[in-house]
């Protein structure tokens, strides 16, 4: 598929995401923070675009997910909104803006949705954010949980490593995505957690389930579009797949630019007025 129109292209609901459980179609997901790539990414077909707080870690060049603001995210979500056509655009509420009272959610996702044009956000965790997902839920706002392996919260955890491969975890997460579901939340992402695990969460929900290094058994996949496109070269998880080399694609432009600008090659007679 080509970029797109936006008058004339059918916009990906959250209705429609459920439609595509019940139906078997699986959702594709990528993230993304600028214009540009998300023109790309729109146009080239995906269904949801995740306005991720991992931005922190791709753009910002952070450690972890934790030091990007709200603003920081409003900044991003609304690049992003303006060069999408067809996709649904999630965005992450960031680190300590919804965790402290659920009045501080609702505050940070209206924000989002007023200040960047976003259609819904995403928030980290399970029954400790219940009633934050409830407040923003009753605003009108549609809200997708994330589980598993959740960032935000590295501290906590130590590791990036798979999460709920014990039983009492395991439990717990299956627990909280009903409990999501049963809430209103339209979408789960489930972040690194054993296939098996990812697979029975699934078959018990009936919001559409995108998965993350959580095998093939769920109702679409989601990648941090920095690593598939190989700009990330030093990030290499199990469950990611290259989809192109760009980093070496990049190097070898740019490395090809230098020589021949320093070689008076460029620009030529024609490439002038
Ligand atoms: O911020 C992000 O990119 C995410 C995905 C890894 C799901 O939350």
């Amino acid at each position: 598929m080509s970029a797109h129109k936006k008058s004339e292209v059918k916009k990906i609901t959250t209705h429609q995401l459920q439609e595509m459980k019940l139906r078997g179609e699986k959702i594709a997901m990528l993230t993304a923070y600028d214009y540009s790539m998300a023109r790309i990414i729109d146009g080239a077909g995906i269904d949801v675009i995740l306005v991720g707080d991992s931005a922190s870690n791709v753009m910002a060049g952070n450690e972890t997910t934790l030091p990007i603001t709200l603003d920081q995210m409003i900044y991003h979500a609304s690049s992003v909104v303006k060069a999408v056509a067809r996709a649904l655009v999630v965005v992450d509420i960031p680190f300590g803006h919804y965790q402290g009272s659920s009045g501080e959610a609702l505050r940070s996702a209206i924000r989002i949705m007023k200040e960047s044009g976003g259609h819904a956000v995403k928030l980290e965790g399970g029954s400790e954010i219940k009633d934050s997902v409830l407040r923003i839920l009753s605003a009108g706002v549609p809200v997708m949980g994330h589980l598993g392996l959740t960032p935000q919260s590295i501290y906590k955890f130590g590791t990036y490593t798979v999460r709920a491969r014990e039983e009492a975890e395991a439990n717990k997460l299956l627990e909280d995505a009903l409990l999501l579901q049963e809430c209103g939340c339209f979408a789960l992402v489930l972040e690194k957690i054993p296939a098996a695990l990812a697979k029975k969460v699934t078959a018990a929900l009936r919001i559409p389930v995108i998965g993350i290094g959580a095998g093939p058994d769920v109702d679409g996949q989601v990648l941090v579009m920095q690593d598939m496109l190989g700009i990330t070269n030093q990030f290499k998880p199990r469950f990611l797949r290259r989809y192109a080399d760009l980093y070496t694609t990049i190097t070898d432009a740019v490395g090809n630019y230098v020589s021949d600008v320093k070689a008076r090659a460029f620009p030529n007679a024609d490439e002038k007025y």
